[in-house]
């Protein structure tokens, strides 16, 4: 007999991914510039995290910087680059201490030396830990990370360590950023946007979606339980008839 497909059921979702929008419309609500949005969404960042490890997540993947957003004015990407900097220099004992593992998917080379090495420093610190896993998506698109991946299977195949026929879905997502992380049970966007804008294009195609008007910076761990517990009602079927 075939395997059915499991409901959502009362099952907390093993991996939460969030798109963190709406810091320029939180700001600008204000009278304030976007950067001061950007300032109180890290502050979000640390009650999703919190929420997460209470909540009995595993994983959770954070959309900070998308490819796209290079496009943004040198002011406010710097500005944005300044607090990660920040971030991982003052955030990364704390994480270390309260057993997060990091990881950091995107195009790194783009995010300039000195983060790199912090990037790099920080994922070492903490590769044995094992209480929640943090991905944080930075200068991360989904189409290049798949097109990354053809270009690396393109290279095995090249140098004779693959062949096309051993192209298939497992494979493929081993030269993904994500190699190891299981797919997202859920993705929640914050500000009332309806759109993926280029995250987890490949690892996302069971995914629940979560839309909120909550702007990011005011996402908080009830905001978390409440997507939650949305998830908790659906019914995923994966194309299964039930
Ligand atoms: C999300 O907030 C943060 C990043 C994309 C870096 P935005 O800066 O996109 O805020 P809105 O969408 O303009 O309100
Ligand atoms: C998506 O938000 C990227 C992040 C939240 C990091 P954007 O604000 O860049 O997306 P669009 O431009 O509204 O699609
Ligand atoms: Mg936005």
């Amino acid at each position: 007999m075939e395997a059915v497909p499991s409901s959502a059921g009362a099952e907390p979702p093993v991996h939460v991914a969030i798109i963190m929008d709406g810091n320029g419309r939180w700001a600008k609500a204000r009278g304030l510039p976007r950067t001061a949005g950007h300032h109180r969404g890290a502050d979000a960042v640390r009650r999703a995290l919190t929420g997460a490890g209470e909540l009995g997540i595993s994983y959770l993947t954070l959309y900070g910087f998308s490819s796209e957003n290079w496009k943004r004015p040198a002011a406010e990407v710097d500005d944005l680059m300044g607090l990660l900097r920040i971030y991982l220099q003052r955030e990364i004992a704390e994480l270390h201490a309260s057993g997060v593992r990091l990881r950091v998917i995107g195009e790194r080379e783009r995010l300039g030396e000195d983060l790199v090495r912090l990037i790099s420093a920080a994922e070492q610190r903490t590769v044995d830990n094992t209480r929640l896993n943090l991905t944080v998506a930075l200068s991360y698109g989904g189409r290049g990370e798949i097109a990354l991946a053809a270009r690396r299977i393109a290279a095995e195949v090249k140098a004779g360590r693959l062949t096309p026929d051993e192209i298939d879905e497992p494979l493929f997502a081993k030269y993904l950023l994500t190699a190891g992380i299981p797919d997202p049970d859920l993705v929640i966007r914050t500000s009332g946007e309806k759109r993926i804008s280029n995250f987890l294009l490949w690892q996302s195609a069971y995914a629940e979606l979560v839309f909120m008007d909550r702007l990011w910076p005011d996402f908080t761990k009830e905001d978390l339980q409440d997507a939650i517990r949305e998830f908790q009602c659906r019914d995923r079927r994966y194309g299964a008839s039930r």
